[in-house]
């Protein structure tokens, strides 16, 4: 259940009659900052006053005259100029610590109405390897696919992959040219690799996209032609690379952790539609011919979109909108979301007005962007010593770096056990392996996600493991310490859960976890409204205080009464559940032992 949007609407109740929207008004409820104003403030009482020409007070004090909430709530009190302070009972908490605990789904109901949303994330272009560029709309489009489904919502993932433009001409420049038959051979990746850097490094200029008038350049871009006029030499090269590349990608989402896209429709894909497109927007004077060129206007101020260059060839707005067409043709979704960086942000804001114009205008589109990684010189992450840095060479470091901290903390957990007279379980050299990986891409994962979407955070692998800080990390660690009461209790975790009792909950630190445990669903509701992981992960540090303030006061397995052990019990594995299914939205798994 959600609370705050039950107490929205049984404060809508209240409010009818006294106002014609009651609903705008009810939605004024909040989470108070501050334990001493209640659990919950509702603040409407001040713009209603206003409105109905009255004293905030009185208005505040005829709603709570009116609210039928004693089920759930103290009585509400009335404070400063008309705020209504709301405090949970301490029975209904409980009650519903017992109600979440034998639900899977802790709480969390799906939504009264599912959407349909077609999620464009990653994307990168391919046939060069993947670099930090990729990493944020990666595990972003990744944990919101898992939030929203998990909400109830149909999500189609699609990974628009780049793997139609310039980067394949100057692959066919490099095979024709320059290969290594016998190193493609026993390495076709590894030499693919090699013929793009070394193809680029003979360009006199820095030229990502082939378009200066360098020789090689030159002849590379007309590769890239041959291929998108059918060349059969050109498309059967294209063909014979293409498994490389995605094998390429395919590996890094695993180590990412990424969940399995249902759709990889790259440009190429695309490619048979564009000039139907073209012919389309034409006639219906959406796009007309500029000099030579065919282009779509914006303004007088701006610049216009081109579907079509002078010289005939289609582009990325062209394979964007031919795009749209076949999503909502295929899928008639609600809403069709791209992950995409802010520098794109101008293209997707004139992707939408045509397509609007174009007639897509029930569909939601909608940007999502992101900023930039920055390196701890706190300039954009790319280079690493002037060498491109690359994801899978960042993956490596952060797998590195969680081992280092692991294994520290194991040789000082030895350490200390040792000068007690005690020895701990050695894990499995095949379990710390795994431990590892977790921490590592779990550091990642978690460090991305918990900055505020659209600002550029700086890649620090020294406090992205910390385990004292809000970190995947330290998240992990009060999972697994959490898990360990129960080994070393010799609880029976199943029979808690299949009767779950209800909880005592004598003290305010186990009054404060059982609210936090209670908003779980908030939290949830509120990243998905906003597509902002940062929400909940925010939620998880709140959490884990909330928590780590209940367990320095609060001694479970010694708790002073058998009831009081049950209920403590009760409330280190809701939290443990808590954790772990919050941590598996944002695609950041746990283990038991650590
Ligand atoms: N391949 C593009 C790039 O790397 C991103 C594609 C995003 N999706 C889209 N439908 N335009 O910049």
């Amino acid at each position: 259940m959600n609370v705050l949007q039950s107490l929205e609407q049984r404060l809508g109740l209240a409010l009818t009659g006294l106002v014609d929207s009651p609903a705008e008004y009810a939605s004024l409820v909040r989470a108070s900052q501050d334990a001493r104003h209640g659990d919950y403030q509702a603040n409407c009482a001040m713009p209603l006053g206003k409105l109905l020409g009255k004293r905030p007070l009185d208005v505040a004090n005829d709603i709570v005259a009116r609210l039928d909430l004693a089920d759930m709530l103290e009585p509400p009190t009335v404070a400063g100029p008309g705020f209504i302070n709301l405090r949970l009972r301490n029975d209904w908490i409980a009650l519903q610590m017992q109600v979440i605990a034998a639900d899977p789904r802790l709480g969390v109901s799906v939504v009264a109405n599912p959407r349909t949303i077609v999620l464009d994330y990653s994307s990168p272009n391919v046939a060069k390897p993947l670099h930090v560029g990729h990493l944020r709309s990666s595990i972003i489009g990744d944990s919101l696919t898992r939030l929203l489904r998990f909400l109830g919502h149909e999500v189609i993932t699609d990974n628009h992959l780049g793997d139609w433009g310039t980067q394949f001409g100057i692959l066919i420049y490099g095979y024709k040219n320059c290969l290594d038959k016998n190193a493609y051979d026993a390495d076709p990746l590894g030499e693919l690799a090699r013929i793009y850097v070394h193809v680029r490094r003979l360009f006199r200029q820095a030229d990502d996209d082939a378009e200066g008038d360098d020789p090689v350049a030159v002849a590379c871009r007309l590769e890239t032609a041959k291929l998108h006029a059918g060349d059969a030499e050109n498309v059967a090269l294209w063909q014979q690379f293409m498994p490389h590349c995605l094998s390429e990608i395919d590996a890094i989402y695993a180590r990412l952790h990424m969940l399995p896209f249902d759709h990889t429709h790259g440009e190429s894909f695309y490619q048979p539609m564009l000039a139907d497109v073209v012919r389309d927007l034409r006639e219906k004077g959406i796009a007309v011919e500029s000099k030579g060129a065919m282009a779509i206007f914006f303004g007088e101020e701006e610049a216009p979109s081109l579907i079509q260059k002078s010289d005939g060839a289609f582009t990325y707005t062209t394979t964007d909108l031919a795009t749209i067409k076949y999503r909502v043709e295929q899928w008639n979704p609600d809403e069709i979301l791209y992950v995409v960086g802010s520098p794109q942000t101008q293209h997707f804001r004139n992707l939408f007005i045509a397509a609007r114009r174009w007639g897509y205008d029930k569909v939601k589109l909608e940007h999502l962007p992101f900023g930039s990684v920055l390196g701890t010189d706190r300039r954009i992450l790319s280079t690493r010593r002037g060498v491109e840095l690359l994801l899978a060479n960042l993956l490596d470091d952060a797998h590195e770096r969680a081992r280092v901290v692991y294994e520290e903390s194991v040789n000082r957990a030895k350490q200390e056990a040792s000068e007690r007279g005690q020895e701990v379980e050695e894990l499995s050299a095949e379990e710390r392996e795994h431990i590892h990986d977790v921490v590592g891409r779990g550091a990642v994962r978690y460090a991305d996600l918990s900055q505020n979407r659209t600002t550029d955070y700086v890649f620090d692998l020294q406090k992205m493991t910390a385990t004292d800080g809000n970190t995947a990390t330290y998240m992990q660690y009060a999972y697994a310490r959490n898990r360990s009461i129960f080994q070393k209790g010799e609880v029976d975790v199943d029979a808690l859960r299949a009767a779950p009792p209800v909880p005592e909950l004598p003290t305010p630190h186990e009054r404060a976890l059982a609210i936090q445990i209670l908003r779980f669903p908030e939290a949830l509701t509120a990243a998905a409204a906003d597509y902002r992981p940062n929400l909940l992960t925010s939620y998880l540090w709140d959490l884990a205080k909330a928590y780590s303030g209940f367990f320095q006061n609060c001694p479970v397995l010694k708790a002073e009464t058998p009831s009081l052990r049950q209920s403590r019990l009760l409330m280190c594995d809701l939290t443990a559940r808590v954790i772990a299914q919050g941590l598996g939205l944002l695609g950041i798994q746990t283990v038991e032992r650590m």
